[in-house]
């Protein structure tokens, strides 16, 4: 039997490998692009083979028993330890609750309504609120080392955002405390309000530059290009290997067989669907599941520069030209020149070699809408780009990518409350025209007042309750008692 509670004995040989040109540094320092050609990196153990020598039934119980071990630094992303980065040692992990979230059937009578079989996960439910904490437990994780290796006395963590990286990398660094601080790059005015108070609660200092988070990344690229600053946007690619924990819960959760199934991920910088893609890859490579389910990428008709290139449907004619984005309901995911997408490109041709789907699908910013507000009135907590995804599945349907009966997985990177203020527009109809949003009235829901003021006060202290539970019942045309 597995001791759950001992902490991996196993040690990897980490490489950053650029997938522009190949070429490979080691890791004992943070790289963002290749100096040779400035492609982006993929982290590659050199000891993975290694790992084959472990059974597959033995990585599955090991992986299962320690879905409830007492350590934490196994409990979050780390249960995959082995699979993710292993050169970190167990005092440099950071655990704040992060990974191993709910995944929860589609509600019954969203399913008869929609005639779909599904279940969202619930990444909303980590510690900042998004999916983004599994990737920075383990790029604090990793900074923890370096600064314990060399020593540091200061370093100052640098991230553009969209709101939910900001969000997650203040909240570590703030965990962390010194030698680390947070500086957080956010696009003025388009992040929402209770994203913005996450790095402010979090104590960093808020830089806000006018423009789309395209602008904010090429400001932190120049920045990490010519002072001395830890880069935490998914050009880091320890934030990548953390993500990749999304693939291995799934597969867990479906007893390492995801065979038949479908896993639909929203794609904006294109960091996460990267990272479910390699590790999907892993699990497959060490035989851990048999097949690779299929993989299907959502993006909004304002903000779809992966959809066109893969619309394109002969590879050889396929080329990428980054788009300018136009406001989206799907903020956090309205980017124009996603960093990762030489990384998609890369394993998505893997992963069809090795006999998996990939796709990526188009919805309108309506079907997003539409799509968050019917899931939440069904008991879910699925954000705009969780509705993304259910636009996109409903969207795969449509193209007869997979049938009535074929059970997919849904990403809820986020939770509602951070996209609250799309949910407020639409009840409102108050939507700009450039969003194309036009309410269902039959969603919209807004509070009534039941009695005024004037009717409280002319009711007194001991007629107000009566006063009050009157109007209510005529309301909700209750009938009395007696
Ligand atoms: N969903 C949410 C809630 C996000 O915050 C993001 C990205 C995405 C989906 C898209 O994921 O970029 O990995 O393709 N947010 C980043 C940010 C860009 O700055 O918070 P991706």
């Amino acid at each position: 039997m597995h001791d759950a509670n001992i902490f991996p004995a196993y040690r990897g040989t980490m490489e950053y490998a650029c997938l522009g040109c190949g070429k490979r540094l080691p890791m004992d320092e943070l790289h963002y692009t290749c100096p040779a050609c400035k492609g982006v990196f993929l982290l590659e153990n050199l000891k993975f083979s290694d790992l084959a020598e472990t059974s597959p039934e033995e990585w599955r119980e090991r992986f299962d028993a320690r879905a409830a071990s007492k350590r934490p630094a196994l409990r979050g992303i780390f249960r995959f330890y082995e699979l993710m980065a292993p050169v970190l040692e167990e005092d440099d992990i950071i655990y704040l609750g992060e990974g191993n979230t709910p995944i929860i059937p589609a509600a019954p009578a969203l399913t008869r309504r929609l005639g779909a079989t599904f279940a969202f996960k619930n990444d909303g439910q980590n510690p900042s609120a998004s999916f983004k904490d599994r990737g920075m437990a383990c790029a604090f994780s990793y900074l923890k080392a370096l600064v314990r290796k060399h020593g540091w006395d200061e370093v100052l963590t640098v991230c553009a955002s969209t709101g939910d990286t900001s969000a997650a990398a203040a909240l570590y660094a703030a965990y962390v405390g010194e030698p680390i601080r947070s500086v957080v790059i956010l696009p003025k005015g388009k992040v929402t309000p209770q994203q913005l108070s996450q790095p402010l609660g979090s104590g960093a200092v808020v830089l806000e530059v006018p423009g789309v988070f395209d602008d904010c990344m090429k400001v932190v690229e120049y920045l990490a290009e010519h002072y001395r600053v830890a880069l935490l946007n998914s050009k880091n690619a320890w934030r990548i290997l953390g993500q990749e924990s999304y693939a291995f819960e799934c597969a867990q959760w479906y007893d390492w067989d995801l065979a038949g199934k479908s896993i639909f991920v929203p794609v904006g910088n294109a960091g996460n669907i990267t990272a479910i893609m390699a590790g999907l890859l892993k699990l497959h490579d060490l035989g851990i599941i048999d097949e690779l389910p299929r993989l299907v990428g959502v993006q909004s008709e304002h903000a779809d520069p992966v959809f066109r290139y893969y619309a394109q449907t002969d590879p050889a004619l396929r080329e990428y030209h980054p788009v300018k984005v136009t406001p989206s309901v799907a903020q956090a995911a309205m980017i124009g020149n996603p960093v990762s997408f030489p990384r998609v490109k890369l394993l998505a041709e893997r992963y069809i070699d090795k006999g998996g789907e990939f796709a990526v699908v188009e919805v309108t910013e309506q079907a997003i809408m539409d799509a968050m507000l019917e899931a939440n009135r069904h008991g879910h907590i699925a954000c705009t780009q969780g509705g993304e995804c259910l636009a996109g599945l409903l969207r795969a349907r449509e193209l007869g990518l997979l049938g009535p009966k074929d059970f997919a997985v849904l990403d809820a990177t986020a939770h509602a409350l951070k996209f609250a203020d799309f949910q407020t527009m639409y009840f409102s109809n108050s939507f700009p025209p450039e969003y194309e949003v036009t309410p269902r009235r039959e969603l919209a829901n807004h509070p009534e007042p039941v009695i005024s003021e004037a009717e409280r006060q002319r009711a007194g202290e001991s007629g107000f309750a009566r006063a009050a539970a009157v109007a209510v019942a005529k309301r909700l045309d209750l009938k009395s008692l007696h």
